[in-house]
């Protein structure tokens, strides 16, 4: 942390911005800001083009830039390139349109009507593993992946998507992919008609028109059917006016881009880590035979599941989904004790804070139990924030904590994951953090 304002930027890794993009960075992100870090500190500049970026690594200086001085910032410029895609939904909109949507969508994400969601996520877990033969080797990150998917596709829609599920699934996968291209390289705006531009626009075309006839369909329907589009629906801001249908589509759009993969990888790295670690695995087992005895989990369960719940965390915090943040600066400020200007950018990454030593003691090692006894509470605030903070904080945080711990006790009542040793297990850093080949493991019934 530094103590006086100052006008220059702090030093950085030097280099042309042509190795910058296509160098280490590009190839491994997550060695290269660890490695930056470790360099240059808490504050460091990184340089593209002639746009330069403050890189933060210390918790205060974080909570700074996501809490103190949010109103100085908007978001960075991998989430504007996805625009097109998101449109005004709440992860791209700024502003007092921002704020007006996120005040329209809080409802729908409050502890009681999330709740409602528990049995849809352990039903469409059970599902799932209706398919699953023990002795049989899968790839669980696709597993989890599907599971996700649907259960978003429900909670959101409640339609009877199975006849989309499969057209859903699709296109959400292309755009996902694309999603992610468009981060790791050179961005290049959707009007441009590159091969992959067009394949986006595509792809975004189709699931428009899924997500258009079901808003259709419920504006006929007329009536609150439990689901979060219904709940957008229905309810109203102060002056009494309502979503448009292309607001709908956007904040669509959003969530389900937003909260599938997020989930999904939270459930995959921790699948994984315990079967890497095979104390805490037994741990885990325990505790799902002593508080479930062999039934089904439900919402009422998981204040009891604590030992899962430390492991969720742990899991998050060494394979963080989102492992990185960004916001571009948007009038004058002064963050970290640096003077910034318009155009400026701002990152940091949880990737690296959550294996920082200052806060967490053997940072690289799988260890649940750290998170007893309040342990967050005793760290700085952002040392730890898988879901980041301030006003942009995720608002699907209780929603993907429920779906994670309620699908994680559901499958593993039922079987063991044996990691497939010959198959490589490596974090690819795109927009979220998934494995690179997916994880495959054997099944074995429990
Ligand atoms: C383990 C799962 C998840 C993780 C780690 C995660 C992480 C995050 C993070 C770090 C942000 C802040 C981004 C920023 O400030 O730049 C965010 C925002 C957001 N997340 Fe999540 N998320 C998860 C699941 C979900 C789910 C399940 C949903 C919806 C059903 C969701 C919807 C959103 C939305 C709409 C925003 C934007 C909020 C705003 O700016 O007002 N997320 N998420």
């Amino acid at each position: 942390m530094t103590e006086a304002v100052k006008n220059s930027f702090p030093p950085g890794p030097q280099g042309s911005t042509f190795a910058f993009i296509f160098g280490e960075r590009r190839r491994d992100p997550l060695g290269f800001f660890t490695k930056i870090a470790q360099e240059y500190g808490d504050v460091s500049t990184l340089k593209l083009f002639n746009f330069r970026t403050l890189f933060l690594n210390h918790p205060a200086d974080i909570e700074d830039m996501l809490v103190n001085k949010a109103r100085s910032l908007e978001k960075g410029r991998v989430m504007k390139a996805n625009m097109r895609l998101f449109g005004e939904g709440l992860l791209t909109s700024e502003g007092d349109f921002w704020l007006r949507q996120r005040r329209l969508a809080q409802p729908a994400f409050h502890r009681a009507r999330v709740a409602a969601y528990g049995s849809t996520m352990v039903e469409y877990a059970e599902r799932a593993m209706r398919t699953w033969r023990s002795g049989e080797t899968r790839d669980i990150h696709e597993d989890m992946m599907q599971i996700t998917l649907q259960v978003v596709g429900k909670t959101l829609f409640n339609a009877d998507l199975a006849r989309d599920a499969r057209e859903v699934g699709e296109t959400l996968e292309i755009l996902l992919q694309l999603a992610a291209d468009f981060s790791k390289s050179i961005l290049i705006p959707l009007w441009v008609p590159t091969p992959r531009n067009l394949r986006a626009r595509i792809g975004i075309r189709r699931l428009e028109r899924i997500i258009y006839r079901i808003i259709t369909q419920k504006r006929a329907e007329a009536r609150d059917t439990g689901d979060l589009l219904s709940m957008l629906l229905a309810v109203q801001d102060e002056d009494g006016s309502r979503m448009t249908d292309k607001q709908l589509r956007d904040e669509t759009i959003t969530l389900f881009l937003a909260g599938h993969e997020t989930t999904a990888n939270a459930l995959s790295w921790t699948l994984w880590l315990l079967a890497k670690n095979p104390r805490a695995e037994r741990k885990f087992y325990e505790e799902l035979d002593g508080v479930l005895g062999g039934r089904a989990p439900s919402v009422e369960d998981i204040p009891r599941l604590t030992y899962t719940s430390q492991i969720l965390s742990e899991s998050m915090r060494l394979y963080p989904p989102a492992w990185g943040m960004a916001r571009l600066v948007k009038e004058p400020v002064e963050v970290a004790g640096y003077k910034l200007i318009p155009g400026n950018g701002i990152a940091c990454t949880q990737w690296v804070v959550h294996r920082d030593p200052r806060w967490f003691d053997d940072p690289l090692k799988f260890i649940p139990e750290r998170w007893e006894n309040d342990f967050a509470k005793k760290i700085p605030r952002f040392a730890y924030f898988p879901f980041g903070g301030g006003p942009r904080q995720c608002i699907g945080n209780s929603f993907a904590l429920m779906e994670a711990t309620l699908i994680l006790a559901t499958v593993a009542q039922k079987f063991r994951f044996r990691l497939d040793e010959n198959h490589p297990v490596k974090p690819l850093a795109s927009i979220t953090l998934r494995p690179a080949h997916g994880i495959r493991a054997t099944l074995e019934a429990r």
